[in-house]
């Protein structure tokens, strides 16, 4: 019987992001595709030897209580399964925290994916996907990984055919972070709902077929831009220093503040990086075709 397990935790990126409409539980309907990329948190899951949920984490501004999503997901398993016991966790964090790269939602799936081994509790990846969702909308797809369309809250996930190995650079810059629902909440409040047919979304997912970077660039997509890259300039500046610096498309990630770059190759991705000026933090990855894997 094993004591502990660690797994790698893949960030996502969303190539397209299309809003349609509001829910009665405060969410928005979307139509949104989650791609894994290779930047990815190491995630350890331990037998505890008391009742308790701990929680140590390398990055000292994240929350090791019940405010963190990797916490919650651990009290979800033993909601289901009483005689777990104690779980102890370690994050070493590589995905930066509110940059829409979904790394809360990374952790917490680690956790459901990891803890069903170890404890060998026999949920099956659609099981572990819906309680996924009941932490948070990026949870499901964390679960899954490769490449997936989401509708609803974005926790309904149809598969797509995987898009491995184009080169992306994830910018971030370096002091700002933005809240999810402050996004959505702007989204809202500004009226920036458009009515649009399912063609763009169509275009879009025949052009990613393609893997063909400079076919998929004119199609990236993402309704939250109109909401968050008005407030903070420094966003566009980055997206548009990725361009000016060789990137073929670029695109705000989620909610943000992260963006990212489609570029032709690793040595483009450090070329362009370095071209690019201010306090901005760089990863040079790749798109990925798995989800959680574990590793020790
Ligand atoms: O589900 P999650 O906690 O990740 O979502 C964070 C916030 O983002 C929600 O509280 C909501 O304000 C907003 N959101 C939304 N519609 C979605 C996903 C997220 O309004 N489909």
């Amino acid at each position: 019987m094993r004591d502990r397990l660690t797994v790698l935790a893949p960030a996502k990126i969303n190539p397209y992001l299309e809003i349609r409409g509001r829910r009665p539980d405060g969410y928005h309907e979307l139509a949104v595709v989650f791609q894994a990329i290779g930047l990815a948190d190491r995630v350890t899951v331990e037998r505890g030897d008391t009742e308790a949920i701990r929680l140590r984490c390398d990055d000292p501004d994240l929350p090791t209580d019940g405010r963190n999503l990797a916490w919650q997901a651990a009290q979800a398993l033993r909601q289901q399964f009483p005689d777990l016991g104690g779980i102890h966790l370690t994050l070493e964090k590589r995905i930066p925290a509110g940059a829409g790269l979904a790394g809360g939602s990374a952790d917490a799936a680690a956790v459901l994916v990891a803890g069903n081994l170890l404890w060998d509790l026999g949920l099956t990846v659609s099981e572990l996907a819906a309680l996924g969702a009941t932490l948070g909308a990026d949870v499901a797809f964390c679960v899954m990984g490769g490449t997936a369309l989401g509708t609803g809250r974005g926790e309904i996930l149809s598969p797509l055919p995987a898009t491995e190995g184009l080169t992306v650079v994830v910018a971030k810059p370096r002091h700002l972070s933005v809240a999810t629902p402050e996004a959505y909440r702007i989204f809202r409040e500004e009226g920036l709902l458009a009515v649009r047919s399912g063609e763009q979304l169509h275009r879009f997912l025949g052009a990613w077929a393609t893997g063909q970077p400079e076919a998929i660039a004119p199609h990236l997509f993402n309704d939250l831009e109109r909401a968050v890259l008005p407030r903070h300039p420094e966003i566009l500046a980055l997206k548009n220093q990725l361009m000016d610096a060789g990137a073929i498309g670029a695109l705000m990630s989620g909610s943000g503040s992260a963006v990212f770059g489609l570029v032709p190759d690793a040595d483009a991705g450090h070329r362009i990086a370095q071209a690019c000026s201010g306090p901005v933090d760089f990863w040079v990855t790749h798109t990925y075709r798995g989800g959680i894997a574990v590793v020790a």
